[in-house]
């Protein structure tokens, strides 16, 4: 009997974890099904809230008042600031806002000035800090004329003609050359002439920032009468005792009083430097004529202040001279040939030239330029063949198939359609 059981007993346990281990079973899948719904809708709202962040965040890194290519301003107000140089402010046609900027950069700008048959583009730093409702530049009638197209009629006009209410195409702030505020190094702005617009912008903003790093200015100017900014200037620094301004006239007048209106006689050198700083150990922001720049930028090397820490603007004719790269040397560019559309002959490169645009105006031939020094795109030119090569690299995006002329070299055989 109990053996006819057993098997029997058997049959039921097995039957009884079979129905548990189904029911466990089910219980699990119901579960996992419940988890992988919840993951899901986990997901989703995960997804949403991804989604939303990314719309905030890219309205929050869209700055305000940007605008890409040009955008109308009209003349708000002139200000005479020297018998030569003007200040000129700005603001925005349709009303609406501005996008701020770093003390030092510049903005492109396109005239339209009566008798030239094509607006001239030029660059000018901004001479006001950041935070204004309106853009300043100021602006200093040129000298003298040179073989560049157009060379002085901008200045001429804006300090001669211009008029509040005119109205000039320009492009949003840009430049590598700007105040490096991560720094707490000691700052030294040496300006030259007109070169002090950028220096105001950056002396500004520490006072207003209300900054403690402490600036010495070294302005090289002819005299009183060329000297932008010079009651402004004298009171900023008398005022912060972090801010220290030295005049450096070359030519003073009969009326100019040293240590009244300057300090120095004579030229800003590396032997001046050297003798009113205590060491090398300072930031040194340069912006000026190209003799200066060309001059003090080597001066400053040779007295081992790294590369890192000078700063330097270039615009135009004022560009440093880029150094000398293994390009000057090397075959495919010193026997290159260049060709432009307009004329059909192949000139020979010659490394006495400085850029393709300095061959092609050599040769006669018209480029529209405006910075003359790979900041505001100007002079871009499409690249029908070859290749080029910007030894000191560049500032600006250029489109594909084209080339900034202004800096290019050619690196071998090239076509340019100009
Ligand atoms: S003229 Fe401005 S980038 Fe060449």
């Amino acid at each position: 009997m109990t053996e006819s059981i057993l098997p029997l007993l058997g049959v039921a346990l097995c039957a009884t974890a079979l129905l548990q281990l189904l029911l466990w079973s089910g219980q699990s899948l119901t579960q996992w099904s419940h988890t992988r719904k919840q993951f899901e809708i986990s997901r989703e709202a995960l997804r949403k809230q991804i989604e939303a962040f990314q719309s905030e965040h890219a309205e929050a890194t869209e700055e305000i008042g940007q605008w890409n290519g040009y955008r109308e301003f009209v003349v708000d107000e002139l200000f005479r600031e020297t018998k030569l140089s003007t200040s000129v402010y700005l603001k925005p046609v349709d009303g609406k806002s501005i996008v701020g900027f770093r003390p030092g950069q510049h903005m492109t700008f396109k005239f339209d000035i009566p008798g030239q048959s094509k607006p001239l583009v030029r660059c000018y730093s901004l001479s006001a800090r950041p935070g204004d409702d309106r853009y300043r530049i100021t602006v200093k009638t040129m000298r003298r004329s040179n073989s560049e197209a157009g060379s002085g009629k901008v200045s001429t006009f804006v300090n001669q003609s211009l008029m509040i209410g005119d109205r000039i195409q320009v492009k949003a702030p840009t430049g590598h050359f700007f105040l490096d505020e991560g720094s707490t190094a000691p700052i030294v702005l040496l300006a030259g002439g007109i070169g002090i617009t950028p220096m105001v912008s950056m002396i500004d903003h520490i006072v207003h920032t209300k900054s403690e790093r402490t600036v010495i200015l070294m302005y090289g100017c002819r005299n009183s009468e060329e000297h932008t900014f010079k009651d402004h200037l004298k009171e900023v620094s008398e005022r912060n005792a972090n801010i220290h301004v030295i005049n450096v006239y070359s030519q003073p007048l009969a009326q100019d009083q040293e240590g009244v209106d300057f300090q120095l006689t004579g030229l800003i050198s590396l032997d001046l430097v050297e003798q009113l700083l205590p060491n090398n150990h300072f930031q040194f922001y340069l912006c000026g004529p190209p003799p200066f720049m060309n001059a003090i930028s080597a001066s400053l090397i040779e007295w081992q202040v790294p590369e890192s820490r000078i700063f330097s603007e270039a615009f135009g004719p004022a560009s440093v001279k880029r150094a000398k790269t293994r390009s000057d040397d090397d075959s495919a560019a010193s026997t290159a040939r260049v060709q432009f559309t307009s004329t059909q002959e192949s000139i020979c490169w010659d490394n006495q030239f400085e850029s393709l645009l300095e061959l092609a105006e050599a040769n006669g031939i018209v480029v529209d330029s405006g910075c003359r020094a790979g900041s505001c795109g100007t002079c871009q030119t499409a690249l029908l063949r070859g290749r080029v090569q910007y030894p000191n690299g560049m500032q600006v995006d250029c489109d594909s198939g084209q080339c900034l002329t202004c800096i290019a070299l050619p690196d071998g055989d090239v076509e340019l359609d100009a």
